[in-house]
């Protein structure tokens, strides 16, 4: 199996206009700040950006313009892709979305997949240099919720052979705050139950999340979990919601002899 990198960036919270401000941020501005730091400093060195999600919020057609418009995509035949980021010196380069819970699903794929009939869930798995990807979806609010669809599609998935990734948005385990760990399905256990099972755990190399917009490493049973801080406005793990002022980050993640292995990269704007 060859090695390779990609890049996970998460949750940008695009508005109608690059320039929009909320609550003091300006969301596009940070994201065109990250993808040109990306394109200077490691984008040669990876094959695709992950994005994932909260592409837009609130979800209008407006809003997925901006966000195409921003990253100079050229539409993809087909979900879940991946689009071609020209922007920041970048030409033609990989990239996959997921939704967030803010996304429109029906909205995003319309939007970014002109050819491609609408999903209502965003489940995908696809191979990338014999490892298998698996997004995962855990649908639209803030808090997930494990729907047997999902269940199904990600047992499927992982009786695969090839090692995997396991990518979505809802975070999967607490991270120590109340209100965003509130948001963990209550069916929780059934999904570890699935990934943990004898034969499969050994083969995901990890599990890769956005949603709490804080960037953290931790792990279940051994399997590594990621979580990224948000490109658009970050926040602390305090029991309520608190927005602080702190550079975005993107995680380089490379995966070497079934080893999957990551670095953060802050971007000072
Ligand atoms: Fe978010």
């Amino acid at each position: 199996m060859p090695d390779f990198s990609f890049i996970q960036i998460t949750d940008h919270h695009l508005l109608e206009s690059e320039g929009q401000i909320r609550e003091g941020f300006v969301p596009g501005y940070a994201l065109h700040m990250v993808m040109k730091h990306i394109a200077a400093h490691v984008a040669g060195k990876a094959d695709f950006i992950l994005s994932t999600g909260d592409l837009v919020e609130p979800p209008t057609e407006a809003a997925y313009a901006c966000a195409i418009r921003l990253l100079g995509l050229a539409p993809a035949a087909t979900a879940p892709g991946p689009q071609k980021v020209n922007s920041e010196g970048l030409h033609d380069y990989p990239m996959y979305f997921l939704p967030g819970n803010h996304d429109d699903r029906e909205m995003l794929t319309r939007c970014l997949f002109p050819g491609s009939e609408p999903v209502e869930l965003y489940n995908f798995a696809f191979e990338h240099k014999g490892v298998q990807f698996i997004f995962m979806d855990w649908g639209p609010e803030s808090k997930a919720v494990f729907l047997r669809e999902t269940g199904n599609f990600l047992y499927q998935a992982l009786q695969s052979a090839l090692p995997s990734v396991i990518v979505c948005h809802q975070h999967v385990k607490p991270i120590g705050s109340r209100w965003l760990d509130s948001f963990i399905a209550d069916e929780i256990d059934d999904f570890w139950e699935i990934v943990t099972a004898r034969g499969i755990r050994e083969k995901v190399l990890g599990i890769l999340c956005g949603h709490a917009h804080i960037t953290y490493e931790d792990e279940y049973e051994g399997i590594q979990i990621l979580g990224l801080r948000s490109t658009a406005f970050p926040f602390a793990k305090t029991d309520g919601p608190t927005l602080i002022l702190a550079p975005p980050h993107y995680r380089f993640v490379s995966i070497q002899n079934n080893v999957l292995t990551s670095r953060i990269y802050r971007v000072v704007i």
